[in-house]
């Protein structure tokens, strides 16, 4: 297989785009078609004041890694949860970083949960009602709380995630087969900023996992291979698996599937339910937007 771009051996051959590409021409390419979807979508602009959410993984450190390719002023942060057992996990997503960070002279806030809020992901976990809420639904409502919070206290524009193709289509998956229209209604790759909630996107959602995984590897960023421990045998990792099946039959599969979605949204497939939207509320603690009267669902966990 050879480079399009120069003829020379091809190293990723991405069958969805019928496109082989050689290391660098790959290493070029990936920043260019993030640029393009970053315009597209209008995620934001140079003169935005950018955050990218960190978690010490290929897909965020390769995010920060192509904004500052592209010249985008853009902070990193990384919510220190706690979930240390066995591997170390928080620890050494932690350090990964950090070193990316220092490496490269920019600027990572760093919120440990445990300091601020009195316990981790795990013991927020364990204390709820003997457990009811699972250790990923703790870590969802931490990470969007502090996000949020961190990019309104600290004048942030916008706050980004490395959410890449493959995530986005499994949680549309899990949506569809539960016809679950209040997310239907909200997933996309950009969140318009409201009152009290910030503006979110995901200038990766076009990418396929398998192509970020080969950009952080040829670009020689230093990763967490580890995935959480508590994602072993999730629901979303095995949507995923049932994907790639379909995508291997069928090349491009994934993405139509999302891009077709995000059309039909488009032309008004949720009009009525837009219209019947919850109304949301300020948590009369934090502030932020809740659909609950008095406190938000964080609120109420770090209050029990
Ligand atoms: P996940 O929910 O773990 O699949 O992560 C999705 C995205 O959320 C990542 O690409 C990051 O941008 C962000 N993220 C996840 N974990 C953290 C963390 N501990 N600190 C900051 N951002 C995170
Ligand atoms: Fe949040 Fe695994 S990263 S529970
Ligand atoms: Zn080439
Ligand atoms: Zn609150």
């Amino acid at each position: 297989m050879k480079c399009r771009a120069c003829g020379q051996k091809a190293v990723v051959n991405m069958r969805q785009h019928k496109l082989a590409l050689c290391k660098d021409h790959f290493l070029e390419w990936i920043p260019e078609q993030t640029e393009r979807f970053i315009e597209k979508y209008e995620m934001f602009t140079r003169s935005d004041k950018i955050l990218v959410g960190v978690s010490g993984g290929k897909d965020s450190l390769s995010l920060w890694d192509i904004l500052h390719r592209l010249g985008y002023m853009a902070d990193g942060l990384y919510i220190c949860l706690g979930i240390d057992e066995g591997i170390g996990y928080s620890s050494e997503s932690q350090r990964l970083a950090e070193k990316f960070a220092v490496e490269r002279n920019l600027k990572l806030h760093v919120v440990d949960i445990q300091k601020e809020y009195g316990s981790t992901v795990p013991e927020f976990s364990s204390k709820s009602h003997r457990g009811r809420l699972k250790s990923c639904s703790v870590c969802g409502l931490v990470k969007r709380h502090v996000m949020n919070r961190v990019t309104r206290d600290l004048g942030y524009d916008v706050i980004l995630t490395g959410h890449n193709l493959d995530d986005e289509v499994a949680v549309l998956f899990g949506n569809t087969l539960s016809w679950a229209g209040e997310y239907l209604l909200r997933q996309g790759p950009v969140l318009p900023g409201v009152p009290g909630l910030a503006r979110k996107a995901k200038p990766l959602f076009r990418i396929y996992e398998r192509e970020m995984l080969a950009y952080a590897l040829l670009s020689g960023i230093e990763y967490i291979y580890d995935e959480c421990p508590y994602s072993v045998g999730s629901t979303s990792i095995y949507y995923k698996q049932l994907l790639n099946r379909l995508e291997n039959d069928r090349p491009g599969a994934k993405q139509s599937f999302y891009l077709s979605f995000l059309e039909a949204r488009k032309s008004g497939l949720f009009a009525e339910r837009e219209l019947i939207q919850a109304e949301l509320h300020s948590c009369t603690s934090c502030g932020q937007p809740t659909s609950a009267q008095g406190l938000c669902s964080f609120c109420r966990m770090v209050a029990t």
